[in-house]
């Protein structure tokens, strides 16, 4: 039988249960898929441990994969049996479980990969990337005229916002906790970096921008950096919120926005600038061409066997993770 990452309750990294899976026949509108290679994603901590509530035990969780379509479904028309594809959950409950080595699938949310993207890039961008192209096309749409602070830069989705933003002129001040990681976000993008154990972030992002503070700051941390983005922006400068990997920011006076320059804070979810198939694919394009050119690089740094993904959460818990991971089935 094929083998999957379940959870039976939340927990640790030892709730991970790696075992035998019934995966059945694909229904209407769907694929049976075979895995090549999975990402590895930090919301994955929240759908183990309960911060995203789960529909259901037990549960495959994981939320983005690469592989080869085995059978299709009735009414499938968009991809065909052999063929490379790459999809996101993007945190969709019922899209989720790609820890497993073969998976039914909703055809709609699948992407067919072009010849010079390899199936561990595509696990391990998918999601993250697809994220990066969102976030700064529409939720601040990035221009030569930015000065934008990027959170986590040397982590998946801040390494890919980094370089992007980079090609279109923008100073790209990038924020981490360590020299090795500076030295990365260094290489990935950023023409400065903050080291957050042991500079005010906030005060360094104002100096770096000749007193002025940033444009936009692209924020998945939450709790720990909110006050500190809101400080770095100067007037009328966005938030852009998209995660929470220290945790949810406290309830907030949204008229403290006015007082500190008439700010706005926009709050980036994946699932709704991916309603439907269309947009998937046009979004990809876009990243697969980026990808492609050599302006952003996608850099895999650790590779786990997908039995071994309790070692891989660890890791990514104790922010050792430095660009990108991938899982093999
Ligand atoms: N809204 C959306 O559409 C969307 C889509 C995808 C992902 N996300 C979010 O984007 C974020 C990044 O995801 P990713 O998979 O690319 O992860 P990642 O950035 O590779 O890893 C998380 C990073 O967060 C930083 N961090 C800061 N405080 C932390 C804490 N208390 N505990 C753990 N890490 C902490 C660490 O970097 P430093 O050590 O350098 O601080 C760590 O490496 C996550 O919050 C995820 O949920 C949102």
């Amino acid at each position: 039988m094929p083998k999957a990452v379940r959870v039976h309750e939340y927990g640790g990294p030892e709730v991970l249960r790696y075992e035998d899976v019934d995966v059945g026949e694909p229904d209407i509108g769907e694929v049976l898929l075979r895995h090549t290679a999975i990402g590895l994603n930090y919301a994955d901590i929240h759908t183990r441990n309960g911060r995203y509530p789960l529909p259901h035990f037990p549960h495959v969780i994981g939320g983005e994969g690469c592989g080869v379509v085995e059978a299709l479904g009735a009414d499938v028309t968009n991809v065909a049996v052999g063929d490379r594809v790459a999809y996101s959950s993007g945190g969709h409950a019922l899209l989720r479980g790609s820890y497993c080595e073969l998976r039914t699938m909703n055809a709609e949310r699948l992407v067919k990969l072009p010849s010079d993207i390899t199936d561990e890039t595509a696990a391990a961008m998918i999601t993250k990337g697809l994220t990066a192209q969102y976030l700064i096309h529409d939720s601040h749409p990035v221009t030569e005229q930015d000065a934008i602070l990027v959170h986590s830069a040397a982590g998946g989705v801040g390494m890919i916002i980094a370089q992007w933003a980079r090609t279109f002129g923008a100073h790209v001040i990038g924020v981490v906790s360590s020299e090795e990681k500076a030295a990365f976000a260094t290489n990935h993008g950023c023409h400065d970096v903050i080291v957050s154990t042991k500079e005010n972030i906030a005060e360094q992002a104002k100096t770096l921008t000749s007193g002025e503070g940033v444009t936009a700051v692209f924020d998945a941390v939450g709790a720990d950096t909110f006050e500190s983005s809101l400080a770095a922006l100067r007037p009328l400068g966005r938030l852009v919120a998209y995660g929470s990997s220290s945790g949810p920011v406290p309830p907030f006076d949204i008229f403290r926005l006015n007082e500190m320059g008439s700010l706005s804070i926009t709050a980036g979810a994946f699932y709704w600038h991916m309603r439907t198939g269309d947009e998937i694919r046009s979004r990809a394009k876009s990243l697969f061409d980026v990808v492609s050119s050599g302006a952003v690089k996608i850099n895999i740094n650790q590779r786990f066997a997908l039995a071994d993904v309790a070692d891989a959460h660890r890791a990514m818990e104790a922010r050792s993770t430095i660009g990108m991971t991938v899982m093999s089935p």
